[in-house]
């Protein structure tokens, strides 16, 4: 089959790269161009929100499947425009992709379908949201309705700090008309998970666990970015953990979608709060995660575009995922200065040594551990035929190994390879099971 990747970062490389090894698929197409990228899939010049020509380019190259990375294009319809033209697409129709848009949506969908979460009302007046904080006995979470590239929303500390969010959002307007409608939930605590699931209609099968690392710095410290790294599975999450996900999150949501006639197909992703033997559902995303989807492609064993192909014409028994146990770890090298303003143009070093065809020590070395490392491409580019920085998360560095110790060990020292002015990187991915050197966790 031909298929047609959109979307430009290392979540689509990591796609792009499995795509490409499928047995099934023959043409490999892709609207993003990075370096790593245009190794292994040819150019889509069409812009990923121009739907018009992105179905053209489908109908006159006949691609047989459309895989969509970010959430934008799915929010604002994507799916429905290929459907309507008779091209198939995995992912959600725009009113099913309220799930991630409109936070008052999903809350309203996990109600109605008895899905574990905080307690939460919306406000679009700003003396109610005021009053309503006021009156609450907990500490809250205050969240802009619509998408807000990961900053609309203030875990507050104490009552002073929830009213001045509301006041950001509501009469400052700091999100624009993402943050008109905002949801005050209740603060919980506990551990987060992400969890991810191939849906089409009322069926669904499981991709398991993931866990990211939001905040920029090591100990969880800094602001969020869009993630510094991810590991799956997770070594305490089993898959009886993943089967009560099933049965009380994924598909009472897809029974309750269906229900209200807008079914759901595609990546489900719940956002997930664990405290003790509470499970709480945080938020939906509609797509793969970035860096999630890195360490998830790494551990996928199977055809992918077989896979996401049954999925997408709703065939879901048939999607035969095959995931390892084995651990997959992604860390991601950033720009310094990253999330907030960065350099580009930087010169990148090193990556030849683990990519590259020569043979090298730690590569021997790697194999006879059976160790697989990949560097996935999130923001580089080529400046006269050399290789260089092009955003703020730059390379994604995932090893996949026996344990997660082998794994983190793998990718730290082929992130080490690695060269650019002001690279930053965590040191600490994983640590929830490892510990830090400060801090370590006892195996035992
Ligand atoms: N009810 C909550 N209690 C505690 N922390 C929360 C709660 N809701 C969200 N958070 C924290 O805020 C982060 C962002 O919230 P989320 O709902 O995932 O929105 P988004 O990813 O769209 O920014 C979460 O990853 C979590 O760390
Ligand atoms: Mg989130």
């Amino acid at each position: 089959m031909k298929v047609l990747v959109i979307g430009k970062g290392g979540r689509e490389h990591a796609l792009c790269w499995r795509l490409h090894q499928s047995p099934s698929v023959w043409g490999l197409y892709c609207t993003g161009d990075n370096p790593g990228i245009a190794k292994i899939a040819e150019p889509c010049r069409v812009s990923s929100s121009d739907f018009d020509g992105l179905a053209a380019f489908a109908a006159r190259e006949k691609i047989d499947l459309t895989v969509v990375g970010p959430e934008d294009p799915l929010a604002a319809g994507v799916v429905d425009h290929f459907k309507a033209r008779g091209l198939t697409i995995l992912g959600p129709s725009k009113a099913a992709a309220q799930l991630e848009a409109s936070k008052s949506f999903a809350k309203s969908v996990m109600r109605a379908a008895g899905v574990p979460t905080a307690a939460a009302e919306s406000f679009t007046d700003i003396t109610e949201a005021l009053d309503y904080v006021r009156s609450r006995p907990y500490r809250v979470v205050v969240k802009a309705d619509g998408l807000a590239l990961g900053k609309g929303v203030t875990v507050c500390q104490d009552l002073g700090q929830a009213e001045a969010a509301i006041v950001e959002a509501l009469e400052r307007k700091r999100f624009g008309a993402a943050g008109a409608r905002i949801l005050i939930e209740e603060r919980l605590e506990g551990e987060e998970l992400s969890f991810f699931a191939l849906c089409n209609g009322v069926e669904a099968v499981p991709l398991g666990f993931v866990q990211d690392h939001k905040a920029v710095f090591d100990g969880d410290q800094g602001p969020n970015t869009g993630g510094m790294g991810a590991y799956s599975p997770l070594p305490h999450y089993d898959d009886a953990f993943a089967e009560r996900v099933m049965t009380e999150v994924i598909r009472p949501t897809l029974h309750e979608m269906a229900r209200r006639d807008i079914p759901f197909s595609g990546i489900l992703f719940a956002g997930l709060m664990v405290t003790g033997t509470r499970l709480n559902v945080l938020e939906y995303n509609v797509r793969f995660g970035d860096p999630e989807c890195e360490s998830l492609m790494m551990r996928f064993d199977g055809d992918l575009g077989a896979t996401l192909g049954a999925v997408a014409e709703g065939r879901v028994r048939d999607a035969a995922v095959r995931l390892s146990p084995q651990s997959a770890v992604a860390v991601v090298l950033a720009s310094g200065g990253y999330p907030g303003e960065y350099r580009t143009g930087l010169p990148i070093g090193g990556l030849e040594q683990i990519d590259g065809d020569e043979p090298s020590a730690l590569k021997t070395r790697w194999a006879i551990k059976r160790t697989r490392v990949k560097v996935f491409h999130a923001g580089t580019t080529l400046a006269d035929g050399a290789l260089v920085t092009n955003g703020g998360r730059v390379l994604v560095v995932t090893a996949r190994a026996e344990s997660v110790q082998q794994a983190v060990a793998a990718a730290y020292e082929a992130a080490d390879l690695i060269r650019f002015d002001g690279l930053h990187l965590r040191r600490d991915i994983a640590y929830r099971v490892l510990g830090t050197p400060t801090n370590p966790i006892n195996p035992g």
